[in-house]
């Protein structure tokens, strides 16, 4: 029988973080043939990944412009896509997520009805504009999947919700699959500057912020925030890898940089990021992967937008929802910073998005819907 087929498209760095890890599980499978496709919405950032999960794509549509606006990502995707699938004839197309890139991949996998898997799928904040375009990207492209990758049994009930019943899995979250390859005890890293950090002695905050619904006034108020903190607390160091948006750089310089103890710095690669996290006190942040990333390490995490559609770990208490005012989340941070017991009540670690054999059962579930194996993987249960 000939090998199936499967293309993996991703574009930005959080999506390949999370689907890095599942074209090599791909690949480990005698019966597929895994073909990895990256549009490169994210260009540095994306590559930066790539490099770290030596991971070579197949195929790459290059489509990264300066201040790119949703209209240009989507339509150069669909383009590019054309091609892309003429060339490498997938059987299946996976996308990650809520991205633009994800939108586009799914869209130009049913023009040319070649079958959809959609990895984290289910995810939801039953708001159209926020997250803004992801809540509506990720609902479009559940209208056109055909297998569901879930990472919790709460993202399997959002789908069965909107009347989707056949092909949903639960997965788990890829994310904690990658994050066993990256974080270790001993990681010494390459950024030096993070090597000679007062870990034992102050308090490192890591930060990150890029969310466009935060764009304008909300993330004006979050660098006051951020800075606020920074004066007030002489035991903080505040560690914030600045996204490469020029919209969020723009924001950086003009209300953040200069404050005291803030070290502001380029993106980092995954596992730099990833062991910073293991290391740091507190997690400040609006990333949707930041969220799922840090419970697992033990590490508590406010997270500086008015919802999430993540609400396990804020169910199992290290997560927070802090919101987009300057006040509020100054309030929320000291409380941290300040107030051990409050500290200690968030900070344990818990795994709701996954155990690390995601990728696992997801190429499980690929060669059971395509009758290529006998039995159904058993969903994952959650802790
Ligand atoms: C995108 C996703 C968002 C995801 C985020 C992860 C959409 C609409 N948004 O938002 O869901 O949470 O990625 O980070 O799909 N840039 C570079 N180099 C890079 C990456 C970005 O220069 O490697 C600059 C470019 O000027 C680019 C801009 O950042 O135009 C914005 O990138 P874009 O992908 O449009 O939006 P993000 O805010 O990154
Ligand atoms: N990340 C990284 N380097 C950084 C900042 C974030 O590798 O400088 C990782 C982070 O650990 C997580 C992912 O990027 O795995 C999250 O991406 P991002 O916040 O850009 O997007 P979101 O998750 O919000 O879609």
């Amino acid at each position: 029988m000939d090998k199936l087929r499967v293309m993996s498209v991703f574009g930005t760095r959080p999506e390949a973080i999370k689907m890095c890890p599942l074209v090599r599980e791909l690949a480990s499978r005698p019966e597929i043939e895994s073909l990895c496709c990256v549009t490169a919405q994210h260009r540095q950032m994306l590559d930066s990944v790539l490099e770290v999960f030596r991971c070579t794509p197949d195929y790459d549509l290059n489509i990264m412009t300066p201040r790119q606006t949703l209209s240009t990502i989507t339509s150069k995707c669909l383009l590019g896509m054309d091609e892309a699938i003429d060339a490498l004839k997938p059987d299946l197309i996976l996308v990650h997520g809520d991205t633009s890139t994800t939108f586009a991949g799914a869209l130009s996998a049913f023009y040319h009805q070649v079958k959809v898997g959609h990895v984290e799928a289910g995810l939801r904040t039953w708001d159209k504009y926020s997250p803004f375009p992801e809540e509506m990207n990720r609902k479009l492209v559940s209208a056109i999947a055909d297998l569901y990758f879930c990472p919790t049994e709460n993202n399997r009930n959002n789908l069965l919700k909107e009347g989707i019943t056949e092909g949903l899995f639960v997965t788990g979250n890829t994310v904690i699959d990658a994050l066993k390859t990256t974080v270790r005890d001993d990681y010494h890293f390459a950024t030096d500057e993070l090597n000679h950090l007062p870990y034992g002695e102050r308090k490192v905050l890591l930060v990150t912020c890029h969310r466009r619904e935060n764009y304008g006034e909300p993330m004006k108020n979050i660098m006051l925030a951020l800075r606020q903190i920074a004066e007030e607390n002489p035991d903080v160091e505040l560690v914030y890898p600045v996204h490469l948006s020029p919209v969020v750089r723009e924001a950086v310089d003009k209300y953040l940089r200069g404050a005291p103890r803030v070290h502001l710095i380029d993106p980092l690669p995954a596992d730099e990021m990833h062991n910073l996290m293991a290391r740091c006190y507190l997690v400040l942040t609006d990333s949707g992967g930041l969220q799922e990333e840090a419970p697992a390490l033990g590490k508590p995490v406010l997270v500086m937008r008015r919802e999430t559609e993540r609400p396990e770990a804020v169910a199992a208490g290290t997560v927070k929802l802090c919101g987009v005012v300057q006040d509020d989340i100054v309030t929320m941070a000291e409380r941290l910073i300040r107030d051990k017991d409050a500290y200690r009540a968030m900070a344990h670690a818990v795994n709701p998005y996954g155990d690390g054999r995601a990728c696992q059962r997801i190429a499980d579930a690929i060669l059971w819907s395509f009758g290529r194996r006998a039995e159904r993987p058993a969903d994952y249960q959650g802790k």
